[in-house]
C-alpha cells in the first residue's frame, strides 16, 4: 500500500458556524459553540495522525465588524471553552499559540489567551496555532513597519520572521470548509505554495473522516514548487 505523505502544517478556515445553526433553526451562537467543539475534535485527531503544526483560523481582522451580540458570544466560548480544553492540550503535548492583534479584544479575553499560552508553552510535541482578530494584509503591514522602524532592508528570510508565524514553516495544506472558496485573508504570504482543498461541509459537519480524504487527496498531488520535477519523498 502507498504511504500517505503527511503535510508537517495544516490551516484550517473554519467556515460555515452561522448557516449551519440556521439550517436546524438554531442562533448562530450555537453554530460556533459546535463549532469551537469540532475544532479541538479535527485538531486532536490531525496531531494524532502526526501533522505537528496546526493553524485555525478562529476570527479574522474583518470579522471584528460583526454585530456586537455575535462577538460576544464569540468571546464568551474564547474565554471559556478553550481553557477548559487545556487538559487535552496537555494530554497530546501540544503548545498554543495565539496569532494576531489581542490589543483590541476585552481585557479578559486577552488575558485568558495569555494564559493559555503560558500554561502549554512548555509543551513540544505539536503546536496550535489560534489565529484570533488575524489579517494577513495587517500582518504583512506590522512587519513591513517592523522592518522599517529597525531602517533595515529585507530578504525572504529575514521578512518571514517578522510575520506572526515567525520561524515556522509555511502551511503545506490549508483546508477551507463552508462551500466558499476563497482566502479570506489567511495567510497570504505564507501560502504561496500551499496546497488548498476546499469542502462543501459546513465546518462544525467537517468530520475526521472529511479529514482523512482531505489527507489522502493532499498526498496524492504533485508539488512542484515552479520547478519541471516530482517532489521527492
Ligand atoms: C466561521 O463561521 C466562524 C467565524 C467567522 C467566526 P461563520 O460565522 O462565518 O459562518 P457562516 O459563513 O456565516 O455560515
Ligand atoms: C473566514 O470566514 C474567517 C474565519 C473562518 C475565521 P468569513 O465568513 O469571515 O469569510 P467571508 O466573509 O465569507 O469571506
Ligand atoms: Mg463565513
Amino acid at each position: 500500500m502507498k504511504r500517505i505523505k503527511l503535510p508537517t502544517h495544516i490551516g484550517f478556515i473554519m467556515d460555515g458556524n452561522g448557516r449551519w445553526a440556521k439550517r436546524r433553526f438554531r442562533p448562530r451562537a450555537y453554530g460556533h459553540r459546535m463549532g469551537v467543539q469540532n475544532m479541538f475534535k479535527i485538531c486532536s485527531h490531525a496531531f494524532h495522525m502526526g501533522i505537528r503544526i496546526v493553524t485555525v483560523y478562529a476570527l479574522s481582522t474583518e470579522n471584528l465588524s460583526r454585530p456586537k451580540e455575535e462577538l460576544d458570544e464569540l468571546f464568551e466560548l474564547f474565554r471559556t471553552y478553550f481553557s477548559k480544553k487545556k487538559e487535552r492540550m496537555y494530554e497530546l503535548n501540544v503548545k498554543i499559540n495565539v496569532i494576531g492583534d489581542l490589543s483590541v479584544l476585552p481585557a479578559d479575553v486577552r488575558d485568558s489567551m495569555l494564559q493559555l499560552m503560558e500554561e502549554t508553552a512548555h509543551l513540544t510535541s505539536g503546536l496550535l496555532n489560534l489565529c484570533i482578530n488575524y489579517g494577513s494584509r495587517q500582518e504583512i503591514i506590522r512587519a513591513v513597519n517592523s522592518a522599517v522602524s529597525y531602517g533595515r532592508f529585507v530578504d525572504e528570510n529575514s521578512f518571514k520572521e517578522l510575520l506572526m508565524t515567525g520561524g515556522l514553516p509555511d502551511p503545506d495544506f490549508i483546508i477551507r470548509t463552508g462551500g466558499e472558496v476563497r482566502l479570506s485573508n489567511f495567510l497570504m504570504y505564507q501560502a504561496a505554495y500551499s496546497e488548498l482543498y476546499f469542502s462543501n461541509k459546513m465546518w462544525p459537519a467537517f468530520s475526521r473522516r472529511d479529514l482523512q480524504k482531505a489527507i489522502e487527496n493532499y498526498s496524492a498531488r504533485d508539488r512542484r514548487f515552479g520547478n519541471i520535477r516530482e517532489e521527492k519523498q
